[in-house]
């Protein structure tokens, strides 16, 4: 047993996706969640910076005591991973792998198509996944960098949105592709207009399910349980004003965040 909190951070409010699925397997265990929305985006960053910006995250989680950490995030997982996981010593949980699993599980046609931001496509950290787990399939990505501050700024179902999308899904159509997988953490958020876009033959797929059911291995593996019976309190941390964070958030999980707190730069920046 081991009644200390598991860590959860992303660049914003992405990461509440996978939060949210925690939430379901995972429904005795405490989390805090790290948004780091002063210096959200990620994805248009450099790699040294994002892992620079990722180790800042887990600093301040370790603070708070974490037991595990799972990175909420599609751009620190693919550009950073493996510098983090040499760094840190708990268990350390990433959504490439996760994600790639869940597409490989719906496809048919075994073409799949890859939306993230522009540093998890240009790493190509999903076709080497997808890849690894069938040789076969052909993928086809795209960056979509608006998606983003589309949904930092709440426009989850905005003809704005719908534009953007729009514009940068209609070139993945020529691919018949059957599988979409939504590889960043904001992107579930758009959910419904990314579905009107592409239609009915296309299945949306997203991490966070399975990256919950990997963390609940881990948990279960290495029999760090929480076995408290009280309700957990979950923590909500984010480095710039938790306005919109809030509003979007408890619109999103469906329950009201009881404690939210910005932070200040020195409790993560070195
Ligand atoms: N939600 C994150 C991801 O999964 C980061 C997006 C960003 O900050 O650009 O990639």
């Amino acid at each position: 047993m081991d009644n200390r909190p598991i860590g959860v951070f992303d660049s914003g409010i992405g990461g509440l996706t996978v939060v949210k699925e925690m939430l379901k397997f995972l429904p005795n265990e405490e989390i805090v969640y790290f948004g780091d929305t002063a210096r959200v985006p990620y994805g248009t960053k450099s790699k040294d910076t994002v892992t620079r910006f990722a180790l800042e995250c887990i600093r301040f989680l370790n603070k708070r005591k974490v037991k595990m950490i799972v990175i909420a995030c599609n751009t620190v997982s693919a550009s950073s991973l493996p510098e983090i996981r040499k760094k840190i010593s708990i268990p350390v949980q990433g959504v490439i792998t996760p994600g790639a699993r869940a597409a490989v599980a719906v496809t048919k046609t075994k073409k799949i198509g890859v939306i993230g931001t522009e540093r998890t496509i240009s790493s190509g950290a999903y076709i080497e996944a997808i890849k690894s787990l069938d040789p076969e399939t052909q993928i086809y990505s795209k960056a979509c960098p608006l998606f983003v501050p589309l949904v930092e700024e709440g426009w989850l179902d905005d003809d704005v949105t719908y534009l953007a999308a729009e514009k940068y899904l209609n070139p993945l159509k020529q691919y018949e592709i059957d599988t979409l997988v939504l590889a960043c953490t904001h992107y579930p958020l758009l959910k419904g207009v990314l579905k009107k876009v592409m239609g009915d033959g296309v299945i949306l797929v997203d991490s966070a399910t399975e990256t919950a059911k990997a963390v609940k291995q881990t948990i279960d593996s290495l029999k760090i349980q929480r076995t408290i019976e009280t309700l957990p309190q979950h923590k909500f941390f984010v480095s710039d004003t938790p306005d919109k964070f809030v509003k979007v958030g408890e619109m999103f999980l469906g329950r009201k965040m009881d404690f939210i707190q910005k932070i200040n730069t020195e409790e993560y920046v070195y």
